[in-house]
């Protein structure tokens, strides 16, 4: 099959990880007899210095005609001033609204080599398997009034939590119906004893969890789950959460992972569904990217961890190509890696192989299997 995907590398890392995720793509292609055309176009800082916007309309065009997403991570300390206009994450937000990506799907996985590599005792990671679904295009991202003013008494600043009852049904739902294809358990995470857009929440999720009588729905607070997630992760099957809360949480399980480096991301919504997928939602249009930002410390430097962009593609395949067979090959390849002893600096434990950005994306590339 041919498809064509939109490549936004961004600044710092994020051109590193993305090449060995286009090169993940050009080899499964071969294997798999797929063609895989790249149209590349800019975001984050590296667009802000050479269009002068951190998201143009030509890249956003570029992006709704393709297939799928592919980004890597945008900013760093050139773009850090906090008197700027544009912020190279502005890019980030921007492309997520207008390709009315409302779901962001971060699942969370122990990989047995690398329980050396959290700080975690390894019977709280046993069986750890979970999948956090962030709201995205709402809440305190995106809520208005936004804005800072100053007057005789000083300076102020508003952001705004704002969420309708649509909003809310259409993640949750996805929610419930990936839970389905799971362990069919869901945590809704809120703030309902104290924030009125949760209290709302939590009523649309007791709404739409009448409709899925065989998913058991249980709520949590926030500053509860923060907790939870760390004493017993394991016991979590689906969370679905606004989008501050989502960001803030998802940091925090990064760490069950052992590394930031190793969280994939899939961002789910807008056009029309194709068909249904084992993934148990039907195929619809995504972006995918790492969770891991842009790390300028190490850009350039063939450092950084490629494994959460490739396991992104894995993700691409599921939910937007329709590709099961080659989302398995990819994970798999990634998982014999691991277990071979090769690792990045970021995961790297005593007497494993240390390698680069480029030869682990190549060790991966390697393992993959033909069709
Ligand atoms: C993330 C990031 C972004 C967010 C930033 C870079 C704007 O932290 O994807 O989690 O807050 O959504
Ligand atoms: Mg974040």
């Amino acid at each position: 099959m041919e498809f064509t995907i939109a490549v936004l590398a961004g600044d710092g890392i994020g051109p590193e990880v993305v090449r060995q995720g286009m090169r993940i793509l050009d080899t499964v292609g071969r294997h798999f007899e797929h063609r895989f055309t790249f149209r590349e176009g800019l975001v984050g800082g590296i667009a802000i210095d050479t269009q002068g916007t951190a998201l143009a309309d030509e890249t956003v065009t570029l992006c709704r005609a393709a297939d799928a997403v592919l980004l890597g991570a945008v900013g760093g300390p050139k773009w850090d001033d906090p008197a700027a206009a544009t912020r190279p994450e502005d890019g980030l937000l921007r492309i997520r609204k207008e390709l009315r990506l409302f779901a962001n799907l971060r699942p969370v996985k122990t990989h047995a080599e690398l329980l050396d590599s959290t700080p975690f005792k390894p019977e709280i990671l046993e069986g750890l398997d979970l999948l956090v679904i962030r709201e995205l295009t709402g809440g305190l991202y995106f809520g208005k009034p936004k804005k800072r003013w100053a007057n005789t008494r000083g300076r102020r600043a508003v952001d705004t939590m704002s969420y309708s009852e649509q909003e809310i049904e259409r993640v949750l739902r996805l929610g419930f119906e990936l839970a389905r294809g799971r362990r069919s358990s869901l945590v809704s995470v809120d703030k309902a004893n104290v924030l009125a857009t949760s209290r709302l929440w939590r009523e649309v999720a007791i709404e739409v969890g009448k409709q899925y009588p065989d998913v058991e729905l249980r709520h949590m607070l926030v500053d509860t789950c923060a907790m939870e997630l760390i004493r017993r992760p394991a016991a979590f099957d689906v969370i679905v959460t606004e989008n501050t809360f989502g960001d803030i949480l998802t940091d925090e399980a990064a760490v069950l992972a052992g590394s930031m480096g190793m969280l994939p991301s899939a961002s789910l919504g807008g056009r029309a569904p194709a068909r249904r997928s084992s993934a148990g939602v039907s195929r619809a249009f995504g972006l995918y990217e790492p969770i891991h930002g842009s790390a300028p410390d190490i850009a350039g430097e063939d450092k950084a961890n490629p494994i959460a962009t490739i396991l992104s593609i894995a993700m691409m395949f599921r939910f937007s190509l329709g590709l099961d067979a080659e989302a398995e090959a990819v994970e798999a390849a990634v998982g014999e890696v691991l277990a071979s002893g090769y690792r990045t600096p970021d995961i790297a434990t005593p007497g494993s192989s240390v390698v680069g950005t480029r030869q682990m994306g190549e060790l991966i590339a390697n393992r993959i299997p033909g069709a």
